[in-house]
């Protein structure tokens, strides 16, 4: 039985379900398997669990965490402002000095704003969006997730074939399917026709500019500059939400990898290594709209100094040192190691990496560049890798995508891959009907 593995995280599990929804704090975390764990320290590339295990952390506080847990410039600059103010509810110089650390790594913007989360970041964006068109619809992805409100979480995992938009949550209000409209990733046929149809009416196109999550599926070459010309010619907002890619691909995310601008940028996760910070960037023309155009910006949070703390030393790290340029190596070597074990132990399936992240897709055939092909993953089956996996003290997500921290060092990958071989090779040829 797994809670034989893990049992003083299951029996806090069922303490914590007694008082506490789920005994989670976000829907996603309910997914974890064998079930939601409990940590007590967290280090480097590493977790420790209170059943006295040091596991490898390929989750990493679900991409926040970029540097590795408590790196020491972060911890002091935290510190430091603990006893200096928790927060002023007012100005102060660390929320410019951050601004303008972010600004400079992405030239097409010259102003920025704060939120605590991406999915509020998410929420100002489209806001201004529609506020700067005076139009309400807004194009999103089929599988491209933008945070939890009723507003956007539309077609985020909708069933194979799903064309017509799609409610995630029980509770959601309905209006919400007169403004969005969905379209698969990858297709400009698609998006053209919906272009066609709802002719001056579409106030922004929001995407992941990387697909991370339904499967790390790159956008086609020259599919970026594509959206770029088709928003810009139909005067259109193009939000690019680099919240997992921003960073993880580089200083200036997504839109510096491909060289495609978009006209808003949404940051949050790694921006401030584990803290809770999100932002909207892009040109004034669209973001002054929150100054002096009438659109509502708000939180009581938001611009806290702790969080800009860490931010600020995160940042700083990111630009001086060489994280991410090793953070890339290393999820290089665990993909084409990954990849070698798929075809060592006769298991089907892909493997994906675009900087710091990584997708593992089980059970999969051929290219996986849409939505629906991802479906095709045997999550079950990687559900039950991941939890041999855990066994083998390695931290993974549930779905198969992982990431990767500037702490994971040569000898993590290593032995991380020793473990995914062991894992993979209980469950290859018989339960992947193996190509050996
Ligand atoms: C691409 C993307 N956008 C937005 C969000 C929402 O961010 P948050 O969970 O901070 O609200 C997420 C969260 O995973 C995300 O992956």
């Amino acid at each position: 039985m797994e809670h034989e593995l893990w049992p003083e995280s299951y029996a806090l599990w069922q303490r914590s379900r007694r008082s506490l929804v789920g005994g989670v704090s976000t829907s996603m975390r309910a997914a974890a398997k064998p079930h939601p764990l409990f940590f007590s320290r967290a280090n480097g590339p590493y977790l420790w669990d209170v059943d006295g295990h040091r596991l490898i952390d390929y989750v990493l506080g679900w991409g926040s965490i970029i540097l590795g847990h408590c790196p020491p410039a972060v911890v002091t600059a935290v510190t430091e402002q603990v006893s200096r103010g928790e927060m002023f509810g007012a100005q102060h110089r660390l929320e410019f000095e951050v601004a303008e650390m972010i600004l400079d790594q992405f030239p097409f913007a010259d102003r920025l704003l704060y939120s605590n989360t991406g999915s509020e970041a998410v929420q100002v964006a489209l806001r201004l969006a529609r506020a700067a068109t005076g139009r309400l619809k807004i194009v999103k992805f089929i599988g491209h997730y933008h945070g939890w409100p009723d507003s956007v979480l539309v077609s985020y995992r909708p069933p194979r074939n799903t064309r017509s938009a799609w409610l995630e949550s029980r509770g959601q209000v309905t209006s919400v399917l007169e403004d969005v409209l969905v379209c698969p990733w990858n297709d400009r046929t698609a998006l053209t026709t919906i272009f066609e149809q709802f002719s001056g009416e579409i106030a922004a196109v929001i995407a992941e500019p990387v697909m991370c999550n339904s499967g790390v599926i790159a956008p086609a070459p020259g599919y970026l500059e594509w959206l770029r010309h088709l928003t810009t010619e139909n005067g259109s907002v193009l939000i690019f939400d680099e919240v997992i890619t921003g960073f993880r691909l580089g200083l200036s995310g997504a839109s510096g990898h491909f060289g495609v601008s978009p006209d808003l940028v949404v940051l949050g996760k790694a921006v401030a290594n584990g803290y809770p910070l999100g932002v909207v960037a892009g040109s004034s023309s669209i973001l002054d709209l929150a100054d002096q155009g009438g659109v509502m910006h708000a939180g009581t949070f938001n611009g806290n100094p702790i969080v800009l703390q860490a931010a600020r030393a995160t940042l700083t790290e990111l630009i001086s040192s060489e994280a991410l340029h090793h953070l890339t190596q290393q999820s290089i070597i665990l993909a084409d190691g990954l990849r070698r074990l798929l075809t060592s132990n006769h298991v089907r399936g892909q493997v994906h990496q675009m900087g710091g992240v990584i997708q593992i897709l089980l059970g999969v055939e051929g290219l996986v560049s849409h939505y629906d092909d991802y479906l095709q993953v045997d999550s079950e089956r990687y559900n039950a890798v991941l939890v041999s996996a855990l066994a083998g003290d390695t931290y993974l997500l549930p779905g198969g995508r992982i990431y990767l921290s500037a702490a994971h060092t040569t000898e993590n990958i290593a032995q991380t891959l020793d473990v995914f071989d062991a894992s993979l090779q209980a469950f290859a040829a018989v339960e992947f009907g193996g190509i050996g």
